[in-house]
């Protein structure tokens, strides 16, 4: 194993959390009443999932929740970043709500905080109902007020237990490869046409905090993908493409939610509705806001080359006004992503830049990375020491953040379990456990151990006091 890292210089009330989201982990797709979703649908479709493969079992979490809450507990983490399936606890998006479903919350709601785990809840981690999807999905501007219906339901039911809510998860990427790109459910390519994709979501974001605020809830914010993004080269064709790129995947999706607008009116004119009233309502003030940053990007003025976005290399449209480009001379995870540390200080201090006094408090809810990780060896081991400098360098990245002024308050490590990688299927392990997926046995891997050395004697310094409330 490697080195022992102390916890870098955060401070006691610093959180530390694990996270995962349902249908990534649960499985039992067709148990307990729940109901279809868009992942179900898309995995079926020939050539959409790696191998052909799908989330119908994934980790079997929904049978083995007690050993993974106990994995968290002896792991001694501060919080658990779940999300809830919505098709498990409304089936069909609209409806009566399935009683079985609501109930493995409650009880793994319980588990968590007779572990001294508080819970962390996402509403919506991109496994919408798929009547919902046949009546348009994030298209149709009702199912905002769906999601704050589920908001409703959940908050009521959990609330009491529950330490920190947020809605959304990475509405861009939801928005860009599901709906922009047709590389993630529900599978559309409507190019910018997505946008209204977007909308929604963060009108669904606002209607919830309101519902969930109105079912006593507190401590909320939302989850969301953000990362620096650089020109290419010095050249100002290059400069104006990145400006572009950075200010649909970056600001069109933190400015609603934190300064009530649009970060440009050309974006703002290619939506249709009420959009001034939503923008009042998407800007719900917020108790934190949830940053999940993986790599920066490199963006040049569209060539004639194949332009290919993010971590899929999708191959984009043609007629775009930007061409992201490898980012080359930085280490990769054996996803592809280049490992670039600094990006997580820049990405926030560029947020303290930007929002100044109307940003609250910050929380990374993801950080992470996918190694190949082999079976555990003969002794039981899984050598993963890359992960362990991953995320020791990723920390040292938010404390030099702090030190230049940003209120981090968490970091949640994606994820405690090797699991469904979504299109990439299960060959990505981004797991501090590894799981093997013919047994199912879960093995905790060095870089688990890592954690543990150092979050179990924080927490007995504490005397095992999260700080958070729900536990
Ligand atoms: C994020 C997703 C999460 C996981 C990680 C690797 O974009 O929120 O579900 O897939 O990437």
């Amino acid at each position: 194993m490697a080195a022992q890292h102390p916890i870098p210089g955060f401070p006691d009330d610093f959180v530390f959390g694990v996270a995962a989201a349902a249908y990534q982990i649960e499985g039992a797709v067709t148990e307990g009443g729940r109901g279809r979703s868009i992942w179900d649908e898309f995995c079926a479709v020939p050539g959409a999932v790696a191998r052909g493969e799908s989330g119908a079992v994934a980790t079997d979490h929904y049978h083995r929740y007690r050993e993974d809450v106990a994995l968290m507990r002896d792991l001694g983490v501060d919080a658990y970043r779940l999300s809830v399936s919505w098709p498990r606890i409304r089936p069909d998006g609209t409806g009566p709500v399935n009683a079985a479903g609501l109930d493995f919350y409650d009880r793994l709601v319980d588990e968590l905080c007779a572990a001294g785990v508080t819970p962390a809840v996402t509403l919506f981690h991109w496994d919408l109902p798929q009547a919902l999807q046949d009546d348009g999905g994030w298209m149709n501007r009702a199912t905002a007020e769906r999601l704050a219906e589920l908001a409703t339901v959940v908050g009521k039911r959990l609330g009491d237990r529950v330490g920190m809510w947020m809605p959304l998860n990475e509405p861009v990427v939801h928005t860009l490869y599901g709906h922009a790109l047709g590389v993630h459910a529900p599978g559309l390519a409507l190019g910018f046409g997505a946008l209204q994709a977007a909308h929604h979501q963060l009108l669904g974001h606002g209607l919830s905090v309101q519902a969930l605020r109105s079912a006593g809830c507190g401590n909320i914010g939302i989850a969301s993908n953000h990362a620096p993004v650089h020109p290419a080269t010095d050249g100002p064709a290059d400069i104006e493409a990145a400006d572009v790129y950075d200010h649909i995947v970056n600001w069109t999706f933190a400015d609603p939610v934190l300064l009530g607008k649009y970060p440009a009116d050309e974006l703002a004119a290619l939506l249709t509705g009420p959009v001034d009233d939503d923008l009042a309502t998407i800007a719900q003030p917020l108790d934190w806001y949830g940053v999940n940053y993986y790599e920066p990007t490199v963006i040049a003025a569209p060539g004639d080359g194949a332009g290919t976005v993010g971590v899929l290399e999708v191959d984009l449209p043609p007629g775009l006004p930007f061409a992201p480009v490898p980012l080359q001379g930085y280490p990769t995870t054996d996803f592809g992503w280049p490992i670039v540390p600094d990006g997580l200080r820049e990405i926030l201090t560029l947020f303290r830049d930007r929002f100044g006094s109307a940003l609250p408090p910050v929380y990374i809810t993801e950080s992470g990375c996918s190694f190949h990780d082999p079976d555990p060896d003969a002794d039981g081991r899984v050598r993963d020491t890359r992960r362990i400098d991953y995320h020791a360098d990723h920390l040292a990245a938010v404390r030099a953040a702090m030190d230049a002024g940003v209120d981090v308050r968490g970091y949640f490590v994606w994820s405690i379990l090797d699991n469904f990688e979504w299109a990439a299927g299960y060959r990505e392990r981004f797991g501090l456990v590894h799981v093997d997926y013919d047994t199912l046995d879960r093995t905790p891997k060095d870089s688990y151990r890592w954690f543990q050395a150092m979050l179990t004697a924080r927490r007995t310094d504490r005397n095992g006091d999260t700080r958070l409330p729900g536990s």
